[in-house]
């Protein structure tokens, strides 16, 4: 009974073990790791954002905007649909990895609050077809800020998590940018 007991908590504690190892890699990439923690696998991914409003291929547009737009110091009330290039690295000709596509609109009156609904899709290995739709507040001149990751497809289905992001580069009279983004999202087993 008592050799019977050790075996059970052994082979519990080896179960336990095994699923706070990290995935076997299949075709990972190396902008993303997924690691089993229980029912949940906690995905990391790490990439570089290209928002380009002006020069030769610009990647966003601006849709509308409000009557008193023009005089708000933040542009309170302008849209914006982007399309926007997910690289791994932070240098424009780096792989690309994705796309951002969405929308974002000034909603500060006080100061630049955006707010963001957009969908990152991927187009590297496993993630190929697989998004997550992220929709949060981006007070976008603070060095570092976060934003909520909602939902997602394929690999992604059932997601909820967060967005890390760090302005890399600004190019003040262009107003083009570089944000480099490090992601955490929790999908069921
Ligand atoms: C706002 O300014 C832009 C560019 O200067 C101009 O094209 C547009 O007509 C102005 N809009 C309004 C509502 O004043
Ligand atoms: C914008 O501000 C200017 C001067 O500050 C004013 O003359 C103009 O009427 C304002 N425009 C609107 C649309 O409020
Ligand atoms: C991604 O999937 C699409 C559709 O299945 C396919 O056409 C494309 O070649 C794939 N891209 C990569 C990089 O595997
Ligand atoms: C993103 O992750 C990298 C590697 O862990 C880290 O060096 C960097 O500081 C992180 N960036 C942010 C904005 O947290």
């Amino acid at each position: 009974m008592a050799r019977l007991d050790i075996f059970l908590v052994l082979a519990i504690t080896c179960t336990w073990a095994a699923a706070a190892q990290p995935q076997p890699n299949d075709d990972e990439v190396t902008w993303a790791k997924r690691v089993e923690t229980g029912t949940q696998l906690i995905t990391t991914l790490q990439f570089y954002f290209h928002d380009n409003p002006r020069g030769q291929n610009p990647t966003t547009t601006n849709i509308a905007q409000g009557p008193q737009t023009n005089n708000s110091s933040t542009l309170f009330g302008l849209l914006t649909m982007l399309d926007d290039p997910l690289t791994v690295g932070p240098d424009p000709s780096s792989k690309v990895v994705g796309r951002a596509r969405g929308l974002y609109g000034s909603a500060g009156q006080m100061e630049l609050r955006l707010i963001m609904v957009v969908s990152y899709g991927f187009t590297d290995g496993i993630y190929n077809g697989s998004s997550f739709s992220l929709l949060s507040i981006n007070p976008a001149l603070q060095p570092v800020r976060e934003m909520a990751i909602v939902g997602g497809t394929g690999l992604f289905r059932l997601a909820s998590g967060y967005a890390v992001v760090r302005t890399y580069w600004l190019d003040a009279t262009t107003g083009n940018v570089i944000t480099g983004y490090n992601v955490t999202i929790a999908t069921y087993l």
